[in-house]
């Protein structure tokens, strides 16, 4: 299986699902993408040999599917059977995700259904949680949505500030990513719970 991975920044879950992606794993990183050309994850890719595509969001504006027509055009020659979001901060439209339905995965920083968007940590502090973590959940229309796939969590502790926590959460999110894309490109969907 071909996959290609989209990232916004530094790329740190890209690096960890690269790497795992060896010996009999059934998947390959067929091309790494991203909105921003000064992504970390980016030049990393590109240090490795990895084949890398930039598409920048800021010409087209509040015209998302214009984006989203050049990441599609983008893609192509490279031909993914799977699309991991990785750190990738642009809402993807109906339209894309529609295309790419049962196909495309992403991890976010929190125990879902709970604080879907945005400042995860700050919210699961605010609210007095004592457990939190990540899920990696199959991409739908609806931002932060779809059928879960895996989650890993952790006890947050007293003084946890939401920096400290989203570096705890980080850690997670590397071991929880490579383990749920082994069984997706399997076409395993049972949940990994770490
Ligand atoms: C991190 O906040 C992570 O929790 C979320 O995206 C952000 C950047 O991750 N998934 P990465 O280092 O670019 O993978």
């Amino acid at each position: 299986k071909k996959v290609a991975i989209f990232v916004s920044g530094g790329g740190s879950n890209m690096r960890a699902l690269v790497s795992d992606m060896s010996g009999d794993h059934p998947a390959r990183p067929a091309v790494i993408v991203s909105n921003n050309a000064n992504a970390g994850g980016i030049a990393w890719a590109k240090e490795q040999g990895l084949q890398t595509v930039v598409v920048d969001h800021r010409p087209h504006g509040a015209d998302r599917a214009a984006f989203e027509a050049e990441l599609t055009a983008a893609l192509a020659p490279h031909a993914p059977d799977i699309i991991c979001l990785a750190g990738f901060m642009r809402k993807l439209t109906a339209g894309f995700t529609d295309m790419w339905r049962g196909k495309m995965i992403n991890i976010h920083p929190s125990l879902l259904p709970k604080y879907k968007g945005l400042h995860t940590h700050a919210r699961a502090l605010e609210a007095g949680d004592t457990a939190h973590g990540c899920t990696v959940h199959e991409v739908t229309a609806a931002l932060d949505d779809g059928p879960i796939l895996g989650q890993a969590s952790l006890r947050i502790h007293e003084g946890d500030t939401a920096e400290v926590l989203a570096e705890r959460v980080l850690v997670l999110e590397h071991k929880l990513y490579p383990a749920v894309l082994r069984r997706f490109a399997e076409n395993d969907r049972t949940p990994v719970i770490l």
